[in-house]
């Protein structure tokens, strides 16, 4: 960050020097920080479509053109050429690892892929039918009661403990969240597989068979977890930063990330695409459906299309495209009608003025529920795994705030518009 010039606010006629600074990439940012203080006034900006609320050095995302860069690697290149693990490493400690560190940092991750055997009793708790979403929130804020060890956050090894804790022990919570939904024995984590290659074993392994994981869906659904690892400023990450801004615990932090995410306008919005699709069910349904979005008057969206940063195709669509066209073709599943209308959904959307005037793209979620619904998961579990795959960018995000001496709690101000002071008056007189 460099000092670049100054912005002038002229308020009646008083004038005031705000301080600019030019990032590393993205616009310039005008420093507001002492507005109050000096001129008594707030900013307006409900939505913080035009707040930087944090400096960070982890993810970059240039909206116009498309890019999203990770500690300056784009994404394509780290879909195509690393893994999830890799990736990890990269967002958490800032560069790629050499092989000694990354065998080090797999070794520590699968070590810590075990739950506490209490929280068995945990689970057991919920009801049968609960979301597998509802079971995560639960469960990772409950971590905080299993780990006292390592929730001081004052403490770097507490942190890098709870960090590696959260990244190995999450799709083992992800995968029980689903068996104990659906009602089948938990399976336990096993240490000779890989990341994903463990994750599709216990949510789809049952002890009266053999499972033997596919290595093409291992690779698809590695490559789905790196797409969805970080995302800078977004609502579950920010929900993150401001719940660790008070001081609260990491398991407590990463617990209300999962709730953020779940709405359908950012990571339930997988799930609700594929209903999309399933509701559209035939090409020739699709400009019913188009024109429902367009009309002002219907609360209808295209899911899985638009975005508040993407004003260009979202780069982590076209590498999940590429990847359901392999995994469909790869299960020999050549015709799959939800693919279909969504392609077809996609080219006719893409053509229509509506969209393009909005700039609204495809974004990550159109088509990672097709390839999620082909490996063999219910729309329930679409989000869990968004939450499994975005937990490190959400710690790499929350440790970062807590090293950073500038971090304060956070504390938004409001435009008040309700009743200004007025008396009580009793029950009797109303
Ligand atoms: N379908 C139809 N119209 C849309 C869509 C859509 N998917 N998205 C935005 N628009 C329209 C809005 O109606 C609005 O129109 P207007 O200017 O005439 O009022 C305009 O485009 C701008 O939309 P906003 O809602 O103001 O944009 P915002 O940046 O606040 O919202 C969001 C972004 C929430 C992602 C939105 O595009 C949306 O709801 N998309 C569908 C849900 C979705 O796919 N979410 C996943 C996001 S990616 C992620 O979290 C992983």
């Amino acid at each position: 960050m460099t000092d670049r010039t100054t912005a002038t606010l002229r308020i009646g006629s008083k004038e005031l020097e705000l301080p600019m600074f030019s990032p590393a990439a993205g616009p310039d940012v005008i420093d507001i920080r002492k507005l109050y203080s000096e001129a008594g006034v707030f900013t307006y900006d409900p939505g913080y479509t035009s707040t930087a609320s944090c400096d960070s050095t982890i993810t970059f995302i240039d909206g116009e053109e498309g890019i999203l860069l990770h500690r300056g690697y784009p994404i394509d290149q780290l879909a195509e050429k690393s893994h999830y693990l890799e990736v990890c490493y990269l967002l958490l400690y800032g560069e790629l690892p050499t092989g000694p560190q990354l065998e080090d940092f797999q070794s520590l991750v699968t070590n810590h892929t075990m739950l506490h055997e209490q929280m068995l009793y945990f689970y057991r708790g919920f009801r049968r039918d609960a979301h597998p979403m509802a079971i995560m929130v639960g469960v990772v804020g409950a971590m905080s009661a299993f780990y006292h060890d390592s929730t001081d956050i004052r403490d770097p090894w507490q942190r890098e403990v709870a960090s590696i804790r959260m990244i190995a022990k999450m799709p083992t919570i992800a995968a029980w969240a689903y068996k104990y939904h659906i009602g089948q024995p938990f399976v336990y984590p096993c240490n000779s597989l890989t990341y994903a290659a463990n994750f599709l074993r216990m949510c789809f392994a049952v002890p009266a068979d053999d499972y033997v994981v596919n290595p093409i869906l291992a690779r698809a659904m590695d490559r789905i977890f790196t797409l969805h690892a970080d995302h800078e400023q977004n609502a579950s990450t920010s929900t993150v930063r401001l719940a660790s801004s008070s001081g609260a615990n990491p398991f407590a932090c990463i617990a209300a990330g999962i709730a953020s995410l779940w709405g359908p306008a950012h990571g339930g919005a997988n799930q609700a695409c594929l209903e999309m699709l399933e509701q559209i069910g035939s090409t020739d349904r699709i400009p019913e459906f188009i024109d429902r979005a367009k009309d002002r008057d219907d609360p209808f969206r295209l899911m899985g299309f638009g975005h508040r940063v993407y004003k260009n195709v979202d780069p982590r669509a076209k590498v999940m495209k590429q990847s359901a066209d392999e995994v469909l073709e790869l299960l020999g599943i050549d015709d799959n009608p939800k693919l279909q209308v969504a392609k077809e959904l996609e080219r006719q959307a893409l053509s229509d003025k509506y969209f393009s005037e909005k700039r609204l793209f495809p974004n990550v979620d159109f088509y990672s529920g097709i390839i999620l619904e082909a490996m063999g998961f219910p729309t329930s579990m679409f989000t869990p795994i968004f939450a499994l795959s975005r937990t490190v960018g959400w710690i790499s995000q929350w440790k970062e705030q807590l090293e950073d001496p500038k971090h304060r709690i956070g504390r938004p101000r409001q435009l008040y518009e309700g009743e200004t002071l007025r008396d009580y008056v009793n029950v009797e007189d109303r």
